[in-house]
């Protein structure tokens, strides 16, 4: 289906990022490829919670340019698919695959097409977060979309950005302060955020810089997966995120480079994860 003007402006922006994520420290892209045993920063940190792959057929929807999607095939999974609409983040996703030395299919798509380019009941896992759900405008076809991709039997994981996050104020400097809606909404938040990406490296190149984003709660998002057909089996809060989304008020933690909030991180929810499962029949 064609995009619409908002998702249009977002492709667009994602495609100026790729080549400056592809060149960072942050996804260190030779570290990965080199080291055949190493996982993405994210996969790492979720590993104990994420479901069983051993053998199973994974899709990882908005991969970007996929290095938590050979993390996923790392882990023994039988096959691992990525889905994303930006064709240069693929295309560095499939580069990244070849020089790890692993299968990964890699497939174009817009979200809500998922089904018509992938196929229904395709998947034992769908994985997917890390900062996708905020470009999708509707939740409800989101998590229909997600059950429609799943066999019976088969589980969803989300690890997401907390939609309490997504409602701060990026810029502040001392407290933490609601600006932006919690619930989804029919117009999307734009923000014109200047040429500026969420890893290092120079950013002047993007010339696209407007997103449309859409905050999803976290009721919605779990009536949305219910109402979908599916079983919640997790759903875990945390204070901690992958990345510094209010920059002037989080640290990086040493351990495990998490960013959490510097002073009394209990005060608010940064991502959490939620998993749900698909009936036998
Ligand atoms: C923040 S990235 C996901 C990041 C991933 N956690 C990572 O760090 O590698 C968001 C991805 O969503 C993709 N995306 C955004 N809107 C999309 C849409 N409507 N359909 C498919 N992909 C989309 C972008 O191209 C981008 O690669």
């Amino acid at each position: 289906m064609p995009l619409d003007e908002a998702r249009q402006a977002n492709l667009l922006n994602w495609e100026d990022r790729v080549p400056i994520h592809a060149a960072s420290q942050g996804y260190d892209l030779a570290g990965l490829s080199q080291d055949r045993r190493r996982l993405s920063r994210a996969v790492e940190r979720e590993r104990e919670l994420l479901p069983d792959l051993d053998g199973r057929d994974i899709v990882h929807l908005q991969c970007h340019i996929g290095t938590d999607t050979i993390s996923l095939a790392r882990l023994g999974a039988l096959s691992v698919t990525g889905y994303d609409f930006s064709p240069s983040a693929l295309d560095v996703a499939r580069q990244l695959a070849h020089d790890a030395g692993l299968t990964v299919d890699f497939v174009e798509g817009e979200l809500y097409d998922a089904v018509d380019i992938l196929g229904s009941e395709r998947f034992d896992v769908v994985y997917t977060g890390g900062g996708a759900l905020c470009w999708l405008p509707d939740i409800r076809g989101w998590a229909r979309v997600v059950a429609r991709l799943l066999r019976p039997g088969g589980t969803l994981h989300l690890n997401e950005f907390h939609p309490v996050l997504f409602a701060l104020d990026e810029n502040s400097d001392s407290s933490l302060s609601l600006v932006y809606p919690y619930f989804e909404t029919d117009e999307a938040i734009v923000i014109d955020e200047g040429p500026v990406t969420y890893t290092d490296g120079d950013a002047s190149t993007i010339t696209h810089t407007v997103n449309h984003e859409w905050n999803h709660g976290l009721g919605e998002v779990v009536q949305a997966v219910i109402d979908a057909g599916l079983t919640v089996t997790a759903l875990r809060e945390f204070m901690y995120c992958g990345s510094p989304v209010l920059p002037n008020l989080m640290i990086k933690r040493d351990s495990d480079g998490a960013t959490v909030l510097r002073d009394r991180p209990e005060r608010a929810p940064l991502s959490y994860v939620l998993q749900a499962s698909k009936s036998q029949s």
